[in-house]
Order: structure tokens, then C-alpha cells, then sequence
């Protein structure tokens, strides 16, 4: 890990990245640090993110790790006044913090599955969303991790599917609203990536097949860098090997 030198691409933009503690989002923030991105990386797991603040720091880069979750107003507001207190603005928005259920059809899924996995993924990415907004200005880009279950659909996923597709729709709203304001937003649809949340999902998944974050991340710091009047409203990344 080397220092970000102030020739680096992204130098001295402050990206927010929910669930950024592990997974796809840990690998974000250490492909935007690389790039010179001062960052707030938020999560529950006030430990893990502890953890990950200290190895973010090592770029160099100024960070601030602050525990929320994305399905409390309450909390999201709170990490957003400690945010604008240490930087003043949000350049990037990266809404990744997401959740899965087990594989269960429509007619064995808990409602308190349902709940959760709809608050956490939809109604998550919009209260983040409404509150980093006017912490943003022309120039900046939101990335809305979904995944490719956001088009396609998987059964026994019926909560975690409703959720993308929902948050699609979101999305492509929130990109006609933006475009005025010279605000870039990104629909993030990766494949199969080996992380935690296939312990839920499908825990036999064969994980040698899948992505590594750091692909994933390498697909979104590419995005990030296009010029200003350019941009990948859909970014669709998947294991070579196919949907698994
Ligand atoms: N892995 C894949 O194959 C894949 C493919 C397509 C899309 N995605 C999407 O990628 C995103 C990241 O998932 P991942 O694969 O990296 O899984 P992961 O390792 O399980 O990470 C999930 C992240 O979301 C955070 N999170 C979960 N619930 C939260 C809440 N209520 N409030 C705040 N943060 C919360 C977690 O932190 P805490 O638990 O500490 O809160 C963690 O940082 C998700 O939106 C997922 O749907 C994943």
C-alpha cells in the first residue's frame, strides 16, 4: 500500500460509501483511497469499521468511519452531521450497503425477512440519498449498488429481487432529476462477487467462480474518472463463467 500522491485521479474528492466496513464496499474504499479520495465509510459493525478506518488511513487520505444504519432517518441524519462537520461536502455517493435473505419461495419467507431486506436495500438507498444531496454539488456522482438481480430474476429471492428492482426504478428517477444539475448517477449491477452475503444467500454458491471485490471496484474507479460530460449510467459487471 503506497501513500496517494496529489497526482492521483481522484485527489482530494470526498466520497461517502455506506457499507463500506467489508464486501464490495471495503474494496471501493480502498480503490478510491488508492485514487486519493478522502472517505466516510459507514456500517453497523462499529468494530469492523474501526478496523477498516485504520487500514484506509494508511493511503494516506483523510477518513472518518461512523457507525449507521441505513434503514433509521435517526442515524442516517446523525452520521450525516458528523460527515458535514469534518468535510463539508460529498463528491461521491456510493449507496452499497445491502442485505439477502435465504433461499426461500414466496410462501415461506418471513415477513420480518421481507421487512428488512426492502428497508435496508430500498428505503436505505433513499434516505441516504435525500440526505447527501445537498451536501452535493455539479460534478458529483452517486453509484447505486444493485446487482443484476435488479433485471434478472432468481427464485426463493423474491425480497432481495423486489428490493433491486425497486431501487432500479429509483435510480433511473433519481438520474433524470440530476441531470440538470450536473449530477452523474450510476447503476451498479455486478454478477456473483465472494462476500459475506453468500453465507445468507446460497451458502454452497461456488465461490471460485465468482468476482473478487476488488473487480468490482476497479469497474467503478474506471467510471468515476470518465470526463465530466461523459458517464456509464449502467454498469453491468459479471463473472466470465456467467450468472452461476
Ligand atoms: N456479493 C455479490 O455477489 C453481490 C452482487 C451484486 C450486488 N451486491 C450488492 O453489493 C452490496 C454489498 O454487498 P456485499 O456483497 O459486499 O456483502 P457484505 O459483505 O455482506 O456487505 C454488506 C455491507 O452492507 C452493510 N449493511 C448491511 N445492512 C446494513 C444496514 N442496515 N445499515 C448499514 N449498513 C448495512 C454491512 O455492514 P454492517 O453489517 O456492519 O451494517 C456491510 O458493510 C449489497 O447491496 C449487495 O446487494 C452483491
Amino acid at each position: 500500500m503506497s501513500r496517494a500522491a496529489p497526482e492521483t485521479r481522484l485527489h482530494g474528492r470526498v466520497a461517502l460509501i455506506t457499507g463500506g466496513n467489508r464486501g464490495i464496499g471495503l474494496a471501493i474504499a480502498h480503490a478510491l483511497a488508492a485514487e486519493g479520495c478522502d472517505l466516510i465509510i459507514t456500517g453497523r459493525d462499529q468494530s469492523l469499521l474501526k478496523k477498516a478506518g485504520r487500514e484506509l488511513a494508511r493511503w494516506g487520505i483523510r477518513v472518518l468511519a461512523e457507525t449507521c444504519d441505513v434503514r433509521d432517518s435517526g442515524s442516517v441524519e446523525a452520521m450525516f452531521t458528523g460527515a458535514k462537520k469534518k468535510f463539508r461536502r460529498v463528491d461521491i455517493l456510493i449507496n452499497n450497503a445491502g442485505t439477502a435473505h435465504s433461499n426461500l419461495k414466496v410462501d415461506e419467507l418471513p415477513i420480518e425477512d421481507w421487512k428488512r431486506v426492502i428497508e435496508t436495500n430500498l428505503t436505505g438507498m433513499f434516505l441516504v440519498t435525500r440526505a447527501a444531496l445537498p451536501l452535493m454539488k455539479r460534478g458529483g456522482t452517486i453509484v447505486n449498488n444493485l446487482s443484476i438481480a435488479a433485471t434478472r430474476t432468481f427464485p426463493g429471492s423474491s425480497a432481495y429481487n423486489a428490493s433491486k428492482h425497486g431501487a432500479l426504478g429509483f435510480t433511473n428517477t433519481l438520474r433524470e432529476e440530476l441531470r440538470p444539475k450536473g449530477i452523474r448517477v450510476i447503476a451498479l449491477m455486478p454478477g456473483a462477487t465472494d462476500t459475506d452475503i453468500w453465507n445468507t444467500l446460497w451458502p454452497e454458491a461456488p465461490r471460485k467462480k465468482m468476482m473478487v471485490p476488488k473487480t468490482v471496484a476497479t469497474a467503478v474507479v474506471n467510471a468515476l474518472v470518465l470526463p465530466a460530460n461523459s458517464t456509464v449510467e449502467e454498469l453491468a459487471i459479471l463473472p466470465s463463467a456467467g450468472t452461476l
